[in-house]
């Protein structure tokens, strides 16, 4: 039988195969015994809504992305009820039913952020479903950039432990990530050690493609892209309806060819505490993506989730159209003050635009 591959995998299979191709691995390269052809996962409990994501560029990378890729944090967030009134993390059976049904909506982009167990939950789930060719992989190598000899060993370390656990021999993406506490005594920005290090495992055929985004003020981006735009490939912002100061960078990243991926649409749900999403509120969550995505500057909205409901409503974004009402809905959100320490640094620099 014929089997019909859709434009989307056609493009990562070929991208996928000219790396294979550049550093030499032949008979995958050839398409032999590879699992890219292979459309093994099915999503038998995603509902058939027939509807599918939309596809951006991401930048100077030139891969074909879905405008929402599925973030990591949330699979080891203990946030799903119990059923005895207390909470649990998401079980890897739930992320290999998040994953083929955002797949089957055509979510290509899973990203990871940095704690082990996230790191472990999409890698067997992947497995499970005999995908990891068809999705591009993003990693972030946290505070390894304190421009010190000891970045490229510990950025060399960190990499190997997520291979392992997304069981690859390759991702697609590596973006270095710092919060602003980190690196005070190099001014910041002082990659030198950690692209040296980017550039072996470059060579080494284990990562793609490589990108930065931190917990840091926007004036701080803008001189990275000033100082390390043309080395990058991918930056990453956050962006929501109330932090909106990324619309000043944006302009300066795409200056740079920068793919753009934007995290923090919910503000890790601090955005919709205490709000009745079943209610009169129903439909918030897409609504906030929709207004990200209205940006065209934005290639990849990122956001965590953890239940199949969750993923059916996010993604359902890439289809919405704002409304007046709904616009005023979320200009009424924006005014929220978040209160929460952990994303005082978001309060403090990225306010508005
Ligand atoms: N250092 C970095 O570079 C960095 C930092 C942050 C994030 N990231 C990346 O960005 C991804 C997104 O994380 P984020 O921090 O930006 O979080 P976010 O996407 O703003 O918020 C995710 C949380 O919102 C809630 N949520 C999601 N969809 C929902 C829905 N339809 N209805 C109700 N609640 C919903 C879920 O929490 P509940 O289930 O608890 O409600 C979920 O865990 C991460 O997973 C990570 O990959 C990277």
């Amino acid at each position: 039988m014929v089997k019909h591959i859709s434009k989307q995998e056609s493009e990562i299979i070929s991208t996928r195969r000219e790396f294979l191709k550049q550093f030499g691995f032949g008979a995958a390269a050839a398409g032999m015994a590879t699992p890219l052809l292979d459309n093994a996962y099915s999503a038998p409990e995603q509902k058939a809504t027939g509807r599918r994501v939309k596809y951006r560029v991401l930048g100077k990378t030139g891969l074909r992305v879905s405008e929402i890729g599925i973030g990591g944090h949330s699979w080891a967030y203990k946030q799903v009820p119990d059923g005895q009134e207390g909470f649990r993390r998401p079980t890897v059976n739930e992320a290999v039913r998040m994953i083929a049904a955002s797949m089957d909506m055509g979510v290509n982009f899973l990203d990871s952020c940095t704690a082990l167990e996230e790191s472990s939950v999409p890698g067997e789930a992947l497995k499970r479903l005999k995908a990891r060719d068809k999705v591009i992989v993003s990693i972030r190598v946290s505070h390894k950039m304190k421009g010190v000899k000891a970045d490229k060993q510990e950025i060399y370390k960190w990499t190997e432990d997520r291979l392992k656990l997304w069981q690859t021999d390759y991702v697609d993406m590596c973006l270095l990530c710092n919060t602003e506490n980190d690196t005070p005594q190099s001014g910041y920005w002082d990659m030198s050690y950690s692209i040296e290090a980017l550039d072996k495992l470059k060579q080494q055929g284990k990562i793609r493609f490589t990108g930065f985004g931190c917990h840091f003020r926007p004036e701080l981006f803008l001189e990275a892209f000033d100082k390390f735009g043309d080395y990058f490939d991918i930056c990453s912002i956050p962006y929501n309806v109330r932090h909106r100061a990324a619309e000043k960078l944006l302009p300066a990243a795409k200056k740079k060819g920068l793919g753009v991926i934007t995290i923090k649409p919910f503000v890790r749900g601090a955005l919709l505490k205490d709000r009745d999403l079943k209610g009169t509120e129903a439909g918030l969550p897409r609504d906030l993506i929709a207004f990200v995505l209205e940006n065209k500057l934005v290639d990849i909205c990122t956001c965590g989730v953890h239940t199949i409901e969750q993923v059916r409503e996010n993604l359902s974004a890439s289809w919405t159209k704002l409304s007046e009402v709904r616009r005023q809905r979320l200009k009424k959100l924006a005014a929220t003050f978040i209160g929460d320490r952990e994303y005082a640094w978001l309060e403090q620099g990225w306010l508005y635009a």
